[in-house]
Order: structure tokens, then C-alpha cells, then sequence
């Protein structure tokens, strides 16, 4: 599944059924899922091999590699035979297609160690139904309850409890009964109402495809019975019309195509649409495909509709039927699965949101709480890390078209992207919409910035400082602020160690209290800069995400990054707050350059040599620059 990396993991991981040759009767797309030794790959190796589904060439390679005695060479093998059997097929990694007299299958193999649940989540997000396994001796553990959980939040309704390795605990009905019990409760908290629990031996096939004699006392369904007859309930051609626009097809000036897949629904010419967010209508002409024109598409098909009239239609617009479009909102109550590796969530940075064709800039502003995976439970809580559950408020720069996820997968599932290296860092579900789009407005102001600085006869600018703690920020940023006050220039400066004093002293020093910090000090700056100041701040403002969000508050140009560049060797020899000596000696945690990071500016308006330069020449530098 390695596309889910870079692309928006909820909407296009998994292939469109219709592409695939399974898709003659009804297609079950299903998740597998547990730890990593409970043999997943066993088990799905066992049920093709048994099912018949494998050629003789392909049974006697399995049966010359040994395969079988070990879960891992199994699935070595196996892994081959699948993607050969489905050669004409383009396959995302970890999606694999069988199909039997009775159904077709699309399995999404999400890998069951811990780093990889952001995969599952996307496998999740596509799939009706989780085939969870557990191994009868261990029985259900935090990693079963962790997919249960992850599964659940994606939208799954139906699971199969695969007890594996029965031979192990001597096919014991009780050791199973117990299992599936347990279970049970927690299916019933999450939600999942359609449950079936499967006592198997994947290693022996019993109850996978054949019946168990050594488990006679089990009158319930095999596995490939139960994956064959299971009712799931979905319907998406009926629900209301969703088009998220991928993209807008302009070659010449008579025409223009949107184009994108259906997330639900069905269109056809001359239904009456409405594009979300901006509310215009008009009606379909035409639907374009290489094949001619058509009379209608449906849910799961890529279209390129033309309407009678020209609207300004872009990427990430929603096209829905008039009657039943959806809101458009800026800010959302969300469950959020972390998926980040070694960075944790921070509240207040800005990451990237792919949401349904969309993506946007989304700044978490509230977290909540997270959920303890083995209990439900709520705990409070000041950051995510890899693998927890949380629920936050997330705001958004713009609004977009949404539907919380238990109405569209499509349009209430997103995930965050970091902003620098690009990585998928979260996962996540819109429960619902904030009110704070439709009641908070801007008031416009007769007086402007530029009337302000008119009046004072300047440029207002904000001069922004960072470096380590000890680099000479602030008695640069204060020789420079006292050569401005000196030639009649409006100034102020924002001091880190002071506005701790005051309006950050709620803040301490962990990752997201500085990211915090740096928000509120950007967001003064800007305040300032309006009045029409020309506006020091002397911030450590160690990463690099938060100054670039400081200077996206300023019209280009009015923001000036200067790196006062000095070593952490020379910081700490002048030490002047005794600050690096405390923190060497263990009594001063999170310090930045010790134990905390510094991330340098890769191209700073304005770089500093704090080594040997006097601050006097320094400052006239930053003058110099500003004039
Ligand atoms: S920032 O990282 O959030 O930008 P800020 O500039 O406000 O930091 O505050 C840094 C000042 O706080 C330092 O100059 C130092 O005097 C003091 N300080 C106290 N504890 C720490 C710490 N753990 N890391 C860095 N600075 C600290």
C-alpha cells in the first residue's frame, strides 16, 4: 500500500471495482487485519489454495518452496501467485482480487505492525467488512482492539473474528468461546453489528475452507462460507449526487469539462446541479467519455460532465444535485488517527488537508481528548503520537464541501499531510461542522493599514529574529529597534522571555507549547504591523513551519526573517542566563539545541554572523536591509 503516502489515502487507494473482472456478480471488498505473526498471510494463502483458486503450476510451485510450514515463506510465495493470476490488472500495492462461483473479492492486506496502521486506516476506508485474526493462545490483544478501533472509526459494519491457530490450545471450544465473547462487547461498544467469530487453522485449513472434523462441536459457517454469503448493505448509485472535481479539462475556448469520479450517485443531462462552495447552478449537457456520449454515470465512474452555462468551477469543488448539495464549512469536530512516526501531533501548526478533490491548509485548534484504545476511555491530552485515536476541532483557510464521514466516506474522510516533507502524518473522520463559518465575520474597518502607516509616514514590517537562545537576538533586535526610534521610526519590539510574562505565560517549552507561542507572537506582529508599526520579535521560533506561517500573515515582502546565526558552542560558552549549564546538568528539560530541535532557516531574507561580529555592525546590517 505504498501509495498511501502521497496520495489522499480515503478516496483513491482502493481500485474502482468496476476495473477489475470480479466484478460480474457482487464484489466484497474486506480488510484483513491483526498482529504480526497471527498468520494473515497463512490464512489467505490457505483460502485460495483450498478454494481451488490457484492453477497446478502455481500449486506445485507452492508445494516445492516448502511453503506452508512457514506463515512467511507461505506469503512470499503467495504474494507472487496473486499479482500473476491478476497480471492484466493494475494493482495497488496490498489490494489483491479473488473470486469464487459465488463472489467476487477485493482484500486490502493491511501489515500488522505498529507503524503501519495509517494503511489500514486507508484499507479501512474502502472496505464493508474486517477480517480480524487472533491467535487462540493470546487471545485479544491491545493490537486487536487498536484495529478494531481504527476499523470502526473508517466505517466498518461487519467483521469476521478469525480465532487462528485452534490446534494450538487443543481445538478447545471453550478457549474460543471465551475469545469470541470478549469480543463481542467490544464490537458491541464500536458499533459493529454484524459479527461473526470463526474458530480455524490456517496452517491446516480447518473451518477455512473445509470443514474441521477435529472441531465438530462448531456448527457455525467456514470462513470462505460466511466471506461468500455475508449480506452488506450499501447502495451508493442511490444516494445523493457527489462529483468531486479532480481537475477542469479547458483545451480550447467552446469547452470545458469537469472531471472526476462519482462518489455517489448518479447523473445524467439535464439534471439541475449545484456546485458547493460557491452555490452556483446549472444543468448538465453532457457527460464526455471516449467512447461517445452518454446517458447517464454512476457512482464508482470517472466522468467529464459540460454544463449549458460557464461557471467558475475549480479543483476540489463538489458538483451535486441542486435539491441535496452539501454544506461548505471552515471548521469541523473530527476523530483523528496519528499516524506520523516519530513527530507527534502539534495543535496550532498548519498541515495540509486532502479532503474528497480538496486540499487546504488545517490548523488543529482544539484537542480534546484521546481515546484508550483497550477501554474507550477519554483521557486528556496535549499531543497524539503514532498510532492514538484523538478528537479535535480543526480549522480550515477556506471552506470546503463536506459530509460528516458516517453519511460519505468520500467527503468526511481526510488525512493531513505534513508540510515540509510531504509525509502523511494523520488520518482522519468529520463527525460534523462548527458553527464558526456562519457566525464569525470580518468587519470592515474604514481606517486600514494603510491609512495607519500613512499617518505615521513608514512601511510597517515585522522584523523576525530567530536563533538559539544565547545568539544575541535580543540585543540586536533591541540596538536596531533604538537606531529606528532615533531616526523617527514607529516601533516595537516583542521579546520572547517578556510576552512569557504576560500573554504566554500559560506556555511552557514542550514541541507544541512553542508552536503555540510562536502563533500568538506571529499573530500580535500582525496586529502591530496593521497599526502601522515597524515590528521587532525576538523568538527562538525554532521550526521552521511556524515562521513560515508567521510570514504568510504579512502581504509579501512586509515579512523579514533574520537568522542570527551563532553556534551552539559559542551560545553556551556565553551562557549568559546560566540557562545551558542547568540544562547540561539534567535540570532544565526541552532546552533548545540540547534537547530540543533547532530547525535553521534554509534562506533567511537576512543571515547574521553572531561569531565576530559586534552587535553594532550587526544591527546596522538589519537597517541597512530595511532601508
Ligand atoms: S520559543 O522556542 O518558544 O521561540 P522563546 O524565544 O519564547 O522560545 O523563549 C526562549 C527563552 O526562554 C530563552 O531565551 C531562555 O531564556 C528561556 N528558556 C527557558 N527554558 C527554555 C528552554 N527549555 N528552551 C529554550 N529556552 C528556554
Amino acid at each position: 500500500m505504498a501509495r498511501t503516502r502521497q496520495s489522499p489515502a480515503m478516496t483513491s487507494v482502493a481500485p474502482p471495482i468496476a476495473d477489475h473482472p470480479g466484478n460480474v456478480r457482487d464484489t466484497l471488498r474486506f480488510l484483513t487485519c491483526g498482529s504480526v505473526d497471527d498468520g494473515k498471510s497463512t490464512l489467505l494463502g490457505r483460502l485460495l489454495s483450498d478454494a481451488d483458486l490457484l492453477t497446478d503450476d502455481q500449486r506445485q510451485r507452492l508445494a516445492a518452496s516448502g511453503a506452508g510450514d512457514d506463515g512467511t515463506d507461505y506469503a512470499a510465495v503467495l504474494d507472487g501467485l496473486i499479482a500473476e493470476r491478476e497480471q492484466k490488472i493494475t494493482i495497488d500495492v496490498g489490494w489483491r482480487y479473488f473470486s469464487t462461483q459465488e463472489r467476487a473479492f477485493v482484500v486490502a492486506d493491511a501489515p500488522g505492525h505498529e507503524q503501519y496502521t495509517a494503511n489500514m486506516a486507508s484499507g479501512a476506508s474502502n472496505a464493508e467488512l474486517a477480517l480480524l485474526l487472533v491467535d487462540a493462545r493470546k487471545g485479544i490483544l491491545t493490537q486487536t482492539r487498536r484495529h478494531a478501533r481504527i476499523a470502526a472509526l473508517f466505517g466498518i459494519r461487519a467483521a469476521v473474528l478469525a480465532v487462528n491457530k485452534m490446534d494450538l490450545v487443543g481445538w478447545s471450544r471453550d478457549r474460543f468461546e471465551e475469545i469470541a465473547a470478549a469480543f463481542a462487547i467490544l464490537a458491541a461498544e464500536l458499533g459493529i453489528t454484524q459479527l461473526v467469530a470463526v474458530p480455524l487453522c490456517a496452517r491446516s485449513g480447518d473451518n477455512v475452507v473445509r470443514r474441521s472434523t477435529a472441531m465438530g462441536w462448531y456448527a457455525g459457517p467456514t470462513l470462505i462460507e460466511h466471506l461468500e454469503s455475508v449480506a452488506i448493505e450499501r447502495d451508493p448509485a442511490h444516494r445523493p449526487l457527489r462529483l468531486p472535481v479532480q481537475w477542469v479539462n479547458r483545451p480550447g475556448p467552446d469547452f470545458r469539462g469537469y472531471c472526476g469520479s462519482i462518489a455517489s450517485g448518479a447523473l445524467s443531462p439535464g439534471l439541475q446541479v449545484r456546485v458547493v462552495p460557491g452555490g452556483q447552478e446549472a444543468r448538465i449537457r453532457r457527460i464526455v467519455t471516449p467512447a461517445g456520449d452518454a446517458s447517464m454515470a454512476i457512482a464508482g465512474q470517472a466522468v467529464t460532465v459540460t454544463l449549458d452555462r460557464e461557471l467558475d468551477i475549480s479543483r476540489g469543488d463538489v458538483i451535486a444535485g441542486a435539491g441535496d448539495a452539501p454544506d461548505a464549512a471552515d471548521h469541523f469536530a473530527a476523530h483523528l488517527l496519528w499516524t506520523g512516526g516519530t513527530e507527534e501531533l502539534l495543535p496550532g501548526r498548519s498541515y495540509r488537508m486532502l479532503l474528497g478533490s480538496c486540499e487546504v491548509p488545517a490548523v488543529i485548534t482544539a484537542l480534546k481528548y484521546r481515546v484508550d484504545v483497550n477501554t474507550g476511555g477519554q483521557e486528556a491530552c496535549h499531543t497524539l503520537r503514532l498510532n492514538d485515536i484523538g478528537v479535535c476541532d480543526i480549522a480550515l483557510d477556506r471552506p470546503v464541501p463536506f459530509e460528516s464521514y458516517r453519511h460519505n466516506r468520500d467527503l468526511g474522510g481526510f488525512i493531513l499531510v505534513d508540510r515540509q516533507t510531504a509525509a502523511t502524518v494523520g488520518a482522519g473522520t468529520i463527525d460534523f461542522a462548527l458553527r464558526r463559518s456562519g457566525n464569525r465575520f470580518w468587519q470592515h474597518l474604514d481606517v486600514d493599514r494603510d491609512s495607519r502607516a500613512r499617518a505615521l509616514g513608514q512601511r510597517p514590517r515585522v522584523v523576525w529574529f530567530t536563533g538559539l537562545s544565547g545568539s544575541g537576538k535580543s540585543t540586536i533586535a533591541n540596538l536596531v529597534e533604538k537606531k529606528l526610534h532615533a531616526a523617527g521610526r514607529h516601533t516595537y519590539l516583542i521579546d520572547g522571555d517578556n510576552l512569557r510574562h504576560g500573554l504566554n505565560r500559560d506556555l511552557g517549552f514542550t514541541d507544541a507549547d512553542r508552536v503555540e507561542n510562536i502563533r500568538r507572537s506571529a499573530e500580535v506582529a500582525r496586529l502591530m504591523a496593521d497599526a502601522g508599526l515597524i515590528v521587532l520579535v525576538g523568538l527562538i521560533s525554532p521550526f521552521r513551519a511556524e515562521r513560515e506561517m508567521a510570514r504568510s500573515l504579512l502581504p509579501e515582502g512586509d515579512f523579514i526573517e533574520v537568522f542570527v546565526d551563532t553556534p551552539l558552542a559559542i551560545c553556551e560558552r556565553r551562557d549568559p542566563k546560566g540557562l545551558y549549564a542547568k540544562a547540561r546538568a539534567g535540570n532544565l528539560r526541552n532546552f533548545t539545541g540540547i534537547d530540543s530541535p533547532y530547525e535553521p532557516p534554509p534562506a533567511p531574507d537576512l543571515r547574521l554572523d553572531g561569531t565576530h561580529a559586534s552587535p553594532e555592525h550587526l544591527a546596522d546590517q538589519v537597517i541597512a536591509l530595511l532601508d
